[in-house]
């Protein structure tokens, strides 16, 4: 049997960890939350998830992972043996599938873009319009949808080595730079400021149970916490890479993303008299509007969702890498095979959520339409649950002797650590979860 891969260099891990991370949560799914939930409460609420109990469970992952070395189920088991822990494996595989189904529709809305603009020369003026025709458009949202899972299925059928950890290192940061360049744009267009007050100045009537779960399920999701996505991941760490430090910087990083599609957003939201509570369209509508103010904005747009794509791909392969690499279990050489039938598996489960948004806008289930549904499984249940009992898990089931010798932080960081493991944010996760059905 093949030995098992590791990550080619120290910075391969961080890149892929953040690589995980940084995609569609924070770019789409961030505005659009916050513009739904009344803005400047939600961003600061998604701030104190991240921190005090996202962060904390993202290095449980990594302490769990790498202490495990192999993929989440078989390393559950071999770190409780003979306890039905390996549960949380099946679980993360689970909320994986069901994330990646509809987290591939936005992906083929970005391809359908980039075809549009570099085939038919996108009309960056009608931007509202446009949208709607893409959604709409059932063979056209089909199609890129698959091609967005053979794009994943590629990258993942291959190992987590080569060209992604190569690209990461030059894609990310241009992504950056052309973010802070638009957000620049935005904020000097007339009327931004409006934008600006609609992140920073909160409206505490939005402060409800409900906003707090949307909040902290928008922390998770975006951190890749509680599908034991970064469990994988750090499964291919060696022993000297410092756990507590990335687990940081992923975190941090994050935030700084997620704030900066704020504030590309929003101030021209409303200096363009749109409405922020769009919906799931909303950067697709937006941004192309704020591409159309700029020299040369067709180009630069093509540019954007090239990037955007990249971002979108470092993440999706993470959901299929926990499917593929649970499926298979030890078996390496069936790799190539699983990365395909699950592929397959997940696109065809998806097709209800890419035809949510035209032929199937009218079919109802709880929380809305099929897309909806998907979301709200895996936001507000999948992911606090998983990350729920992974926290458990590290803070009781791990021994302070295993988990010490993985965090290897300063003693009272080790010890902040495991009680807000033990404590803190499972406590936290209960009393958001309460809340949010009284309301
Ligand atoms: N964090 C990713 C994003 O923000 C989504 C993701 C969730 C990836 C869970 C893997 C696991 O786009």
């Amino acid at each position: 049997m093949r030995q098992r891969e590791q990550w080619t260099s120290k910075i391969g891990f961080v890149l892929a960890a953040a690589g995980s991370a940084i995609g569609l949560g924070a770019i789409w799914k961030f505005p659009y939350m916050a513009g739904t939930n009344g803005g400047s409460v939600f961003v600061l609420l998604f701030i104190i998830c991240t921190l005090a109990i996202g962060l904390p469970i993202l290095l449980a992952e990594f302490v769990i992972g790498r202490r495990g070395q192999h993929d989440a189920v078989t390393s559950l088991k071999k770190l409780a043996p003979g306890k039905p822990w390996f549960f949380i494996g099946w679980m993360g595989l689970l909320s994986s599938f069901i994330l990646l189904s509809f987290y591939s529709v936005v992906g083929g809305w970005i391809l359908s873009y980039l075809a549009r603009a570099l085939f038919f020369r996108l009309d960056v003026a009608d931007y509202g319009g446009l949208f709607n025709a893409i959604i709409a458009n059932p063979g056209e949202v089909l199609i890129a949808q698959a091609v967005f899972m053979i794009m994943t299925i590629w990258i993942v059928q291959s190992g987590i080595r080569g060209g992604i950890e190569r690209a990461s290192r030059w894609m990310m940061p241009l992504l950056f730079i052309f973010f802070i360049v638009l957000a620049i744009r935005s904020l000097t267009l007339e009327g931004a400021m409006e934008g600006v007050r609609f992140l920073f100045v909160p409206d505490w009537s939005y402060l409800t149970g409900k906003t707090f779960l949307l909040a902290l399920g928008q922390a998770f999701f975006s951190l890749s916490v509680g599908v034991t996505a970064m469990m994988t991941y750090a499964s291919y760490l060696p022993k000297e890479e410092k756990l507590g430090q990335s687990a940081f910087n992923v975190s941090i990083l994050n935030i700084f993303i997620s704030l900066l599609a704020g504030i590309v957003i929003f101030p021209a939201v409303f200096a363009l008299g749109q409405s922020p509570a769009e919906g799931p369209g909303l950067i697709f509508v937006v941004l192309p509007a704020i591409f159309n103010e700029i020299p040369f904005g067709g180009f630069f747009l093509i540019l954007f969702f090239i990037l955007l794509l990249f971002a979108t791909l470092t993440s999706s392969i993470s959901m299929l890498e926990i499917v593929v690499s649970t499926g298979i279990q030890k078996k390496l050489e069936r790799r190539k095979t699983a990365a395909w039938v699950f592929g397959l598996l997940i696109f065809i489960v998806g097709i209800p959520s890419a035809l949510s948004f035209g032929v199937l806008s009218d079919v109802k289930l709880p929380g809305g339409t099929f897309f909806d549904f998907a979301d709200i499984l895996t936001s507000r249940i999948g992911l606090p649950v998983g990350a729920l009992l992974i926290s458990i898990f590290a803070g009781f089931v791990l021994s302070t002797a295993e988990t010490d010798d993985e965090l290897r932080m300063k003693p009272f960081l080790n010890r902040a650590w495991k009680f807000i493991v033990r404590f803190i944010a499972p406590l936290a996760i209960i009393i958001i979860f309460i809340a949010s059905f009284i309301d």
